[in-house]
């Protein structure tokens, strides 16, 4: 028998994707099984026409390997075509309001991908543009990461819920979205960060609550050895990230101890697995052993960005 492309969900069609936090946990589901499905089968002719005759702009404030090749890869293979905006060459960069830029591109595209330095310029977007827009990064989140890892972890663990994630590192963007993942899909998160680097308090607190309605957890420690311990995946990030404005030899000296090596790594169960978002610093918040050594996951969590994107790009765009 054929293999047939599910139907879009008519629930999701006109979403955007911005946080997550916006989203239900079935509707998360939605979006990883369908990547799962599209993963397993990649020649499904219907799949390249999925989007056909439909154009996403994709803006990048910021630079990117993964997120923009695997976007611009995704929508092409959907069947729509590309506009690759960079800031500094569009009006943008010129201090064009993006509210007036929402619009415009509006009347051109199907559909917006962006990342920005600020969560606020995303949410802007989002507020006047009459099209779906997708968060590729903000100082606030990275939704899309957060989904491709979820997935990973699945293919790996087999299911989510009740899974212990364990993120050491600053408590950034990263550390954000997998308090949000991790809240919806029922996972117990912990988070092991310096109090100074500690996540946003508000979106603590709503992950904490979320996650008491889905059986999963959030806690906040310390202590780096007491957050990974008897983890089921251990996952790391830059010290610094891009746009941070500290001092960033001062801030890798103080995040030094939040490093996962051999050692750190022994305390989380025998078949945890090591995820990073990646660009990774080796001998920075992880050793080369550990990013390169067997429990590593990260380039399947790179290819996974793929067909977690092509995935929320057919529920949200198609026809
Ligand atoms: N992980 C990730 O978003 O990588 P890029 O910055 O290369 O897109
Ligand atoms: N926290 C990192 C993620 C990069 C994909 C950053 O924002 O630079």
């Amino acid at each position: 028998m054929v293999e047939r492309l599910q139907e879009a969900s008519s629930q999701l069609k006109g979403r955007s994707v911005i946080s997550l936090m916006e989203w239900t946990p079935t509707e998360i589901k939605k979006i990883l099984s369908t990547a799962q499905w599209m993963k397993a089968n990649p020649k499904v002719a219907e799949m390249r026409y999925a989007l056909a005759g439909k154009s996403v702009a994709m803006i990048f404030e910021l630079p990117s390997t993964r997120t923009r090749v695997s976007f611009h890869v995704g929508i092409e293979g959907l069947g729509a075509s590309v506009v690759l905006l960079n800031w500094e060459d569009s009006q943008l960069g010129r201090g064009e309001p993006i509210s007036d830029t929402a619009r415009v591109l509006s009347r051109y595209v199907d559909g917006i991908v962006v990342r920005a330095r600020r969560h606020d310029m995303v949410q802007d977007l989002k507020k006047w543009a009459d099209v779906p827009v997708f968060n590729a990064l903000t100082d606030r989140t990275h939704p899309f990461q957060a989904l491709a890892d979820a997935l990973t972890l699945w293919e790996h663990a087999g299911h989510l819920g009740g899974l212990k994630f364990s993120y050491v590192g600053d408590g950034n963007n990263m550390a954000h979205s997998y308090m949000v993942v991790g809240a919806k899909l029922g996972m117990h998160v912990t988070i092991g960060t310096p109090k100074q680097f500690a996540p946003g308090p508000e979106l603590v607190a709503w992950a904490q609550a979320e996650a008491a309605m889905t059986g999963g957890s959030v806690t906040l420690v310390e202590d780096p050895e007491q957050a990974v311990f008897g983890a089921d995946a251990v996952a790391a990030d830059v010290f610094v990230s891009m746009g941070d404005t500290v001092d960033e030899d001062t801030k890798k000296a103080m995040m030094a101890p939040y490093q996962v090596n051999a050692k750190l790594m022994k305390l989380a169960k025998p078949g945890a697995v090591f995820m990073h978002c990646l660009p990774a610093h080796r001998g920075e918040e992880v050793t080369a052993e550990v990013l390169e050594g067997p429990q590593s996951v990260v380039f399947d969590q790179a290819e996974n960005r793929l067909y977690v994107q092509k995935s929320a790009l057919y529920h949200c765009l198609a026809d």
